[in-house]
């Protein structure tokens, strides 16, 4: 029995340390206690950390990103592979991921949850659907954009499967490649390929069960986690839910990369706190005049990237931006971006699939840490 009177479970013949761990940063009936919370920020439980320098990147530089000597970067001692950027984004150009996020990705060619939750044929716009219907009421639950709960790009996951198809596949946005493959190349891997993101939306009850990501067939390459908006607690563990996870906060503009020895450990969201809205100021401001907006068009505003110009300025200027802060003041978005393939591959079908081991062999069911409705389950 542990404090908050619950048993460890035990997991084929080993004790699952990772369950209570979980708990008791996801119960709302137990106060909240970030006291072995490692909060890069705060400096808090720094002492199981180490700064680390990261290359400078010899990729094309992506707009909206300080240089790299101006980057914090840190290990964690005991998880090696696991690398946690601090926000290098330049001030106030995270709105322009966070647009992307909310105003086009959720859009087709992407595969939402939407799909399976409503009649989209009509609807070719997520977000100015969603202010048309629901207006100020765009942040109840029952309105469009909150239903959003995930969007997938490139190959597009199959959630009951748990696998990729060479048959459901959409082009990666070119913005977010470049972006990846700049980040990639800091941590020493040169190749990086995107071919396949998962974009997250949580609401401030959001989470997401302790989980591994081991359907892409490719597992040397590192997986790539942006946050933005709202904090989160992330749970990082090992192999095995034997081993005990560390609990780092995220605040808008971290990155987290999940490389090498990290790439497949368990892993988990148990919470979403509110961010500290001193600090949000200097990621974005969704004032109509605020630089790094979507409709500025000049070379400066504007990161490399053709999806961007096509038809967006125009979209942009219906955008009513006093409803777009709001649903982002109650939302934290994740970029969850994976190479697939290997180097040089260019079918899902040459490789065996990787076997995930939660689907449960007697039933066939899948458990459902992320399923097709819900995004996620403890
Ligand atoms: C995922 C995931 C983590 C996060 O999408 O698989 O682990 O930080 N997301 O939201
Ligand atoms: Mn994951």
């Amino acid at each position: 029995m542990d404090l908050y009177g619950q048993d460890s479970e035990t997991v084929d013949g080993e004790q699952d340390l990772f369950k209570p761990e979980y708990k008791k940063y996801k119960r709302k009936d137990i106060k909240l206690d970030l006291g072995d919370v490692i909060d890069f920020t705060k400096q808090n439980n720094m002492d199981s950390v180490q700064e680390i320098v990261l290359q400078e990147s010899q990729h094309p530089a992506v707009r909206g990103l300080k240089p790299v000597k101006e980057w914090k970067s840190y290990a964690i001692k005991g998880f090696p592979g696991f690398i946690f950027i601090r926000n290098p984004f330049v001030d106030g150009h995270q709105r322009y991921w966070i647009e992307r996020c909310v105003l086009d990705y959720p859009n087709k060619p992407s595969k939402t949850i939407l799909d399976n939750l409503v009649d989209m044929s009509n609807v070719s716009d997520v977000w100015l659907t969603s202010q048309k219907e629901s207006g100020s009421n765009i942040t109840n639950k029952d309105s469009l954009i909150m239903k959003l709960r995930w969007a997938t790009m490139g190959y597009n996951y199959e959630w009951n499967s748990r696998a990729y198809y060479d048959e459901m596949k959409s082009q990666f946005p070119s913005d977010l490649y470049e972006l990846c493959r700049y980040i990639a190349f800091t941590i020493g891997y040169h190749n990086f390929s995107a071919e396949t993101a998962i974009v997250n939306y949580y609401h401030m009850s959001g989470d997401m069960g302790p989980h591994k990501d081991i359907s892409e067939i490719d597992h040397d390459a590192p997986l790539l986690s942006f946050s933005f908006g709202q904090d989160a607690l992330f749970q990082l563990g090992g192999l095995t839910k034997a081993t005990k996870p560390v609990c780092l906060s995220l605040h808008s503009g971290d990155v987290c990369i999940m490389y090498g020895d990290c790439r497949l450990v368990y892993h988990a969201v148990p919470r979403i706190l509110p961010a500290d809205q001193d600090n949000l100021k200097h990621c974005y401001n969704f004032n109509e005049d605020s630089p790094y907006h979507g409709n500025k068009t000049s070379e400066e505003n504007d990161p490399k990237s053709p999806d961007v110009s096509e038809g967006l300025a125009a979209r942009r200027q219906e955008v009513e931006w006093g409803l777009f802060s709001q649903y982002v003041q109650c939302t934290r978005i994740n970029m969850n971006v994976r190479q697939v393939l290997p180097p040089g591959g260019t079918n899902i079908a040459d490789y065996p699939q990787p076997v995930c081991p939660s689907v449960n062999c007697k039933t066939g069911k899948t458990s459902s840490v992320h399923n097709e409705t819900e995004q996620t389950k403890s």
